[in-house]
């Protein structure tokens, strides 16, 4: 298991070849295994194989070529419809349209996903996720038909790679660890913790391709802007609203 976790890197290129039944059923059922809040499993998977709906999603998710590519697509939700549906029936009072319920639900789905994305290498497949899942979670909610208090946090593809990519480089240990209590970063600190992937070749092609002085810049530039950040929050929270999260009786 820690070779596979090791040697773990996203792949945006898949041959057609199809999953085999079995194969993708022990994936998922790896997923199950993960822990869960209070083993309340607050989470759905919806696994999406056939053309036109991943056409759809594919779409949703920025017309990525991947998810065009990979045979399997799965969507990963916080799911309080199930359990509530379960109480009701059992004569017990739900009280889970509140912002900590959703959260709470998230992590569980994030857990399962993990859990999913690593049996799915043990098995010699690749993965990628998707960030636009919750970009654009409203859309997913219409194309997979999802109800109220279920939300998308997550999605990646899967399948067989087409391509050999090297692994991702990470920050040095120390970037992310603090022992006891969290110690802050001085500027020096900053500076050595980022000085090998800042003095890369990849990241000198990246400055002239985006004509940026600082890889930090990319970021807040480019790739994730204050502008779409804000954008996509509202977008977001509104889902997350509609879906019965954030129910106003349950904010006093
Ligand atoms: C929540 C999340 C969303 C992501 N979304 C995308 C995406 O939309 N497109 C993509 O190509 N990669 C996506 N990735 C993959 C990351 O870019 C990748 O994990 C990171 O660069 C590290 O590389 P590695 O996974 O190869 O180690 C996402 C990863 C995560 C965890």
């Amino acid at each position: 298991m820690r070779n596979t976790i090791l040697s773990h890197r996203s792949i945006r290129k898949y041959k057609p070849d199809s999953i085999p039944e079995k194969i993708l059923e022990d994936i998922l059922r790896s997923g199950i295994y993960a822990s869960t809040t209070g083993n309340m499993q607050l989470y759905s998977m919806v696994v999406s194989k056939e053309v036109e709906i991943r056409k759809l999603l594919w779409e949703v998710h920025f017309k990525q070529d991947m998810v065009l590519q990979a045979p399997v697509h799965i969507t990963f939700c916080a799911d309080f419809n199930r359990f509530n549906l379960w109480c009701r029936l059992r004569n017990a009072e739900p009280g889970y349209g509140n912002f900590l319920s959703f959260f709470t639900a998230a992590i569980d789905a994030l857990l399962v996903s993990q859990n999913i994305s690593l049996a799915a290498e043990y098995h010699g497949l690749g993965i990628c996720y998707l960030g636009t899942a919750t970009y654009n979670a409203d859309r997913l909610i219409e194309i997979l038909n999802l109800p109220r208090q279920v939300v998308p946090v997550a999605a990646i593809v899967m399948g067989y790679s087409d391509e050999n990519p090297g692994t991702t480089d990470r920050l040095p240990l120390e970037a992310v660890l603090h022992k006891e209590k969290y110690r802050n970063f001085t500027d020096e600190l900053i500076d050595e913790i980022y000085r090998l992937r800042e003095s890369s070749e990849q990241t000198k092609q990246l400055l002239e391709l985006n004509k940026k002085e600082t890889l930090a810049q990319i970021f807040t530039d480019n790739r994730y802007t204050k502008k779409d950040n804000e954008f996509f929050s509202t977008k977001y929270l509104e889902v997350i609203r509609k879906q019965g999260f954030l129910e106003p009786e349950n904010l006093t």
